[in-house]
């Protein structure tokens, strides 16, 4: 994009929402630095391309202030099922294991599109600025959330900051998901080149991440809101890694979280369902029919960029040098200092 951050003063600037509207929280938004501004906006193609949103000091696009709200006061049923994860943990993995669980395995079910089935409560905001039919199928997304019957399985990238707050008094059951930031960082890049069509270089894109100027940041404070309250009986906190290591632990561990029981023939189909290859080739997770309708149907013979991509622990050897990977082992020890939670 040409017009390099594009009229920052045409930016609202923090915008606080009545109070009187709100029970126990005020939401406010915030410019960022105009440096890091700057470089997101050109990166990300789009004037204003994020604002900050307090409680949180959450990285989000400005149309948040549309919907924020809302989702704060969301009313939240006790037999919500919940999947909340930073973005490029595993998420849609995950889900697709909590879904079929909770759905005693209906595969023929689990041929509707994951983004129907279990939304992404805030995801008007995030394609706020993508035309095409293709949206309205997802569009109005909190709407969607709203309109569910119950048993609902919701899925969000947001932090506890953010998340409506019956959340707390309700206590519905969450599956949350963490992942080795360093995985998640090389992830999150490729995931904005194919969907954000981010432009600038992976270091360019591991500076902001550090810096904790990416979508969705702060990234520790999402992972340790979550980490803190991992003993509660309504949350269950799963890794990426372990998944990897023991996809039929991580089914069995789950079904018990949700009070299923499966038999090991059941556990059996349903690891070979949620294998690398075949979530890989499967429509219904893989996002290629959305982004065929968002980008054309030729776009995906043009690029080697996928959403399922390459489902490894420890891909960021393939990315990072040493002094990089120092700088996130420096960066996650000195947030993960005495919580007791580590990766591999
Ligand atoms: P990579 O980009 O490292 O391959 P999310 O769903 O939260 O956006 O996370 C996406 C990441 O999960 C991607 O990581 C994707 O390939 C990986 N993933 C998806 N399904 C997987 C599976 N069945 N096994 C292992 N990794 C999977």
């Amino acid at each position: 994009m040409s017009a390099l951050a594009v009229m920052r003063e045409d930016v609202p600037g923090p915008r606080p929402c009545a109070p009187d509207l709100h029970r126990g929280r005020t939401l406010s938004y915030e410019r960022l630095e105009t440096d890091v501004a700057q470089k997101l906006d050109l990166m990300f193609g789009r004037a204003n391309s994020l604002v900050m949103v307090h409680p949180g000091r959450v990285l989000m696009p400005p149309e948040y202030q549309d919907i924020g709200e809302r989702i704060s006061q969301l009313q939240v049923r006790p037999d919500d099922v919940w999947l909340v994860s930073y973005p490029r943990t595993g998420s849609t993995w995950a889900q697709e294991m909590v879904w079929l669980i909770g759905h005693d395995l209906d595969f023929q079910g689990a041929k509707q599109l994951q983004q129907i089935r279990t939304p992404l409560l805030e995801l008007s905001a995030i394609m706020a600025q993508e035309k095409g039919a293709w949206k309205e199928e997802l569009d109005n997304s909190v709407g969607m959330v709203e309109a569910m019957p119950s048993p609902r399985y919701i899925k969000s990238h947001l932090p506890l900051e953010l998340l409506p707050l019956q959340l707390d008094s309700v206590q519905p059951k969450v599956v949350y998901v963490a992942r080795n930031p360093k995985d998640m960082c090389v992830s999150y890049y490729h995931y904005c080149r194919l969907v954000h069509n981010l432009q600038g270089s992976f270091e360019d894109f591991c500076e902001l991440f550090l810096r904790d100027r990416v979508p969705v940041a702060p990234v520790w404070n999402h992972i340790l809101g979550f980490w803190k309250r991992r003993n509660s009986p309504n949350i269950l906190f799963l890794k990426y890694e372990d998944m990897k290591r023991d996809q039929e632990g991580a089914i069995r561990q789950t079904a018990a979280f949700l009070g299923k029981t499966l038999s090991e023939d059941q556990v059996k189909v349903l690891a070979e369902h949620l294998s690398f290859d075949s979530m890989k080739r499967n429509p219904a997770v893989n996002l290629e029919p959305i982004i065929a309708k968002k980008n054309g149907p030729e776009f995906l013979a043009t690029t080697e960029l996928r959403f399922i991509r390459k489902g490894q622990v420890g891909d960021w050897r393939n990315h990072m040098g040493d002094e990089l990977a120092t700088r996130f082992d420096w960066w996650t020890q000195d947030h993960l200092r005495d919580t007791g939670l580590s990766f591999d």
